[in-house]
């Protein structure tokens, strides 16, 4: 093997899937294993965070040898160990840390820990994926961010590698979190991102008008609570009065709602603060409607558009692998003492 090349193994525990993945020199991947907990969770109606602890000791062996033997190389061939240490579910996160830390330990590697958002963001920099052409050449900073994941809402200027200004965040609810809820009040069950974006295929996006939560003053920040209320209300009135609720058309409303206001904010912020370029980030960003919409206003705007394939947009280890690449580069390295910071800052280090 080449001495330039630098592989790196990403682990990432930090809710409900145990992931890992072997990347090279922080764009290509060469394996990308994800065992999802979703089977386990859905009886509940959502993650319970003990069970989702447990079942990360369960599996994380398991998941980080078979990445390697995908990926056709051995701990020895590995340059660093990246690992997720926050934000999430503090037990969660210790599992994938403390496995992290007795294989850097075990094998003498530079360890590195990544926060998860970052992870996120760094999806955008894989060009090749199994399966995968990138429609555009390697994204390199500066550039916009939509960062829109289960607990995350964020539009950001990345800088540099590693290097975000947050312009604009939710004041209540992420908008993941927001598809959560909707599509638990209207029966489709966890997890409901993906719920949703099924059943609004079959529905009419302008059936219903609900709100576009605006934030006074804060041209970038997003609220999704009055957004939810109204589409609860509209339930509510529905059971009442006895009148059937129509799904489809519900969720490709609440949607079509939603996906506007992400758009609409993130061409404004890379028009106003002047960048040429705009990537969308977590678990929503594999939502079909906000892709399709970001794509046609990128196109109108003349913006280049970047995406990750839907699998790298929710939690994986590759996209962990990517941005423990950069900041290896950049020397971050992280001592036995690393913990899990369940609340821990974009930003912070
Ligand atoms: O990034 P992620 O996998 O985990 C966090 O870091 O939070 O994001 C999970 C969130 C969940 O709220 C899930 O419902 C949402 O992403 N999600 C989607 C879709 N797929 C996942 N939301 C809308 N449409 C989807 N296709
Ligand atoms: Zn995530």
């Amino acid at each position: 093997m080449e001495s330039r090349e630098i592989l790196i193994l990403g682990i990432e525990s930090s809710c409900d899937e145990t992931a890992a993945a072997v990347v090279r020199n922080g764009r290509e991947v060469l394996s990308n294993v994800i065992a999802s907990q979703i089977a386990v969770h859905t009886q509940f109606g959502g993650v319970v965070p003990e069970i989702a602890s447990r079942r990360h000791i369960e599996q994380i062996n398991q998941v980080i040898t078979a990445a390697l033997t995908e990926a056709g190389v051995g701990l020895s061939d590995i340059t660093a160990i990246g690992v997720t240490y926050g934000p999430g579910l503090v037990g969660a996160l210790l599992v994938g840390v403390a496995e992290a830390k007795a294989i850097a330990y075990g094998a003498r590697k530079p360890l590195v820990g990544v926060h998860h958002i970052e992870g996120h963001v760094a999806a955008n920099f894989i060009t090749t994926y199994p399966g995968y052409e990138r429609p555009q050449p390697e994204l390199e900073p500066p550039f916009v961010c939509l960062i829109v994941s289960g607990g995350h809402t964020h539009l950001v200027i990345v800088k540099d590698y590693g290097e975000f200004e947050i312009i604009g965040r939710t004041r209540d609810d992420a908008a993941g979190e927001a598809f959560d809820k909707v599509a638990r009040a209207v029966g489709l069950g966890y997890p409901g991102g993906p719920k949703v974006d099924q059943a609004a295929k079959g529905g009419n996006p302008h059936a219903f008008q609900f709100p576009r939560g605006k934030v006074a003053g804060s041209p970038y920040d997003f609220s999704f609570s009055g957004l939810k209320s109204a589409v609860l209300n509209h339930i509510n009135h529905g059971k009442m009065t006895g009148e059937d609720i129509c799904v489809p058309d519900l969720a490709a409303s609440f949607q079509n709602a939603v996906v506007e206001v992400l758009v609409s904010r993130s061409v404004m912020a890379a028009k106003e603060y002047g960048y040429s370029r705009l990537a969308i980030a977590g678990g929503v960003a594999s939502n079909s409607a906000l892709r399709s919409a970001m794509k046609k206003a990128c196109e109108e705007n003349k913006l280049e558009f970047y995406y990750p394939p839907p699998v790298l947009c929710t939690d994986n280890g590759a996209m962990i692998g990517a941005a423990a690449y950069f900041e290896y580069q950049k020397g971050t390295r992280h001592g036995w003492d690393l913990n899990a910071v369940p609340n821990l800052k974009l930003g912070e280090r």
